[in-house]
């Protein structure tokens, strides 16, 4: 039988990582796109490039852009993929409030481009959308498929409109289109900045005894996260299953950041309120609240639920961060 073939955007990210390895492990053949940088940014698939049975047998790479559509019309034609999956973003909230315009044109119009060039291309494939539970904004949790949408970031607005383009494509175009409307999922790959990998190293350095404290900024946001490599597969199920539709996927549970600042100290044995100190800077204009997702659709129809939970997914990214300041 003939291998399918899938082209990621985002393939340099925690998501497109995990996917990557979850597709390859699964017989496809996989196309990822990456942008040009001055300075190496394939970390996270550098042990799938190492590996010579893997790279440019299984996995490509392919220069582009999500500001670039002739490219994503280039790439798709060549490439025909089975499966396309949107995962390049702008995906920093606190960022978008910096440069909304860029984060728009990505995340926003680049979603619409390469829809676009899908049709042109006329290519037989089934997209997924990275939509974010960010769309909900400040409307109240639990929130599900059917909750309203009110983004509270450039980047919340921006996700909102690649939502409904992926919707319309679908509707308009018969595309079997996919939005999965994921909570906030976290990994040991998780980008720096993001306050899950960035208490979890502040934890371990201070352990080690090489970093003071901590700047953060709101504690008492409440978020629900779960660990990325379950919801990869959840975006791989979604493009399995007869009808395209959309989906939640969450723990349906919620902490505070606070919480998860004490989780995390607590694992090396320490009182997060003696090194958790507070900096404006991190404080974002328009906050969300709380987010707190009901999967019971995705669990029903697909049959995915998460396993891990934040105070577990706390645990194991911090005793990965001890384990490394230890080699
Ligand atoms: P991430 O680690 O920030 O990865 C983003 C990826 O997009 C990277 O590969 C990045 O490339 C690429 N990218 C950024 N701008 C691009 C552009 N203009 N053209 C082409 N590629 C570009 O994000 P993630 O956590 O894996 O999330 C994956 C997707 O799911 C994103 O769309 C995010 O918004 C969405 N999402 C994430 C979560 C979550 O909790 N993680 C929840 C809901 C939705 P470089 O490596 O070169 O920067
Ligand atoms: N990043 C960061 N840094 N966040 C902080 C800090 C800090 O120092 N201090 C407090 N926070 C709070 C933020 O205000 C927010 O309420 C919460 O911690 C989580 O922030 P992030 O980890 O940056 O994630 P996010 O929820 O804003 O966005 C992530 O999840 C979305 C899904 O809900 C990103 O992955 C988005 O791309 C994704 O769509």
């Amino acid at each position: 039988m003939k291998n399918k073939v899938a082209l990621i955007t985002g393939i340099t990210g925690q998501d497109g990582s995990y996917l990557a390895e979850f597709l390859l492990a699964k017989d496809y053949i996989v196309h990822g796109i990456i942008r040009r940088s001055s300075s190496f940014n394939t970390d996270r698939i550098d042990h799938l490039i190492a590996d010579s049975k893997i790279m440019n047998n299984s996995l490509f790479l392919h220069y582009g852009d999500m500001t670039d559509g002739s490219r994503l019309v280039t790439l798709i034609k060549k490439i025909q993929p089975d499966e396309i999956y949107n995962l390049a973003a702008q995906s920093h909230v606190r960022v978008s409030f910096d440069e909304p315009e860029y984060t728009g044109d990505s995340v926003g119009i680049g979603t619409a481009r390469l829809l676009e060039a899908v049709r042109i291309a006329d290519v037989e494939t089934r997209f997924y959308q990275a939509s974010s539970s960010e769309m909900f904004g400040a409307t109240p949790p639990p929130q599900s498929e059917e909750t309203a949408f009110y983004p509270r970031s450039p980047y919340g607005a921006a996700k909102l409109y690649s939502y409904w383009m992926t919707r319309n494509y679908r509707e308009a175009y018969g595309l079997f289109a996919c939005n999965g409307i994921l909570f906030n999922h976290e990994s040991e790959r998780r980008g720096e900045t993001f306050v899950t990998r960035k208490i979890a190293i502040a934890a371990a350095r201070i352990a080690s005894g090489v970093q003071k404290d901590i700047y953060l900024g709101n504690l008492e946001a409440i978020r629900d996260w779960g660990y990325a490599p379950e919801y990869v597969e959840g975006m791989w199920m979604m493009l399995q299953h007869q009808k395209p539709d959309d989906y939640v996927l969450a723990t349906n549970t919620g902490y505070t950041v606070r919480e998860l600042a004490q989780f995390a100290f607590e694992t090396v044995g320490l009182n997060y309120v003696d090194y958790v100190k507070k900096d404006e800077r991190y404080v974002r204009p328009t906050e969300v609240d709380a987010l707190i997702g009901d999967y019971s659709k995705a669990k029903r129809v697909l049959g995915w639920s998460p396993k891990t939970l934040t105070p577990e997914l706390a645990t194991k990214m911090v005793n990965f961060e001890m384990a490394k300041l230890k080699n």
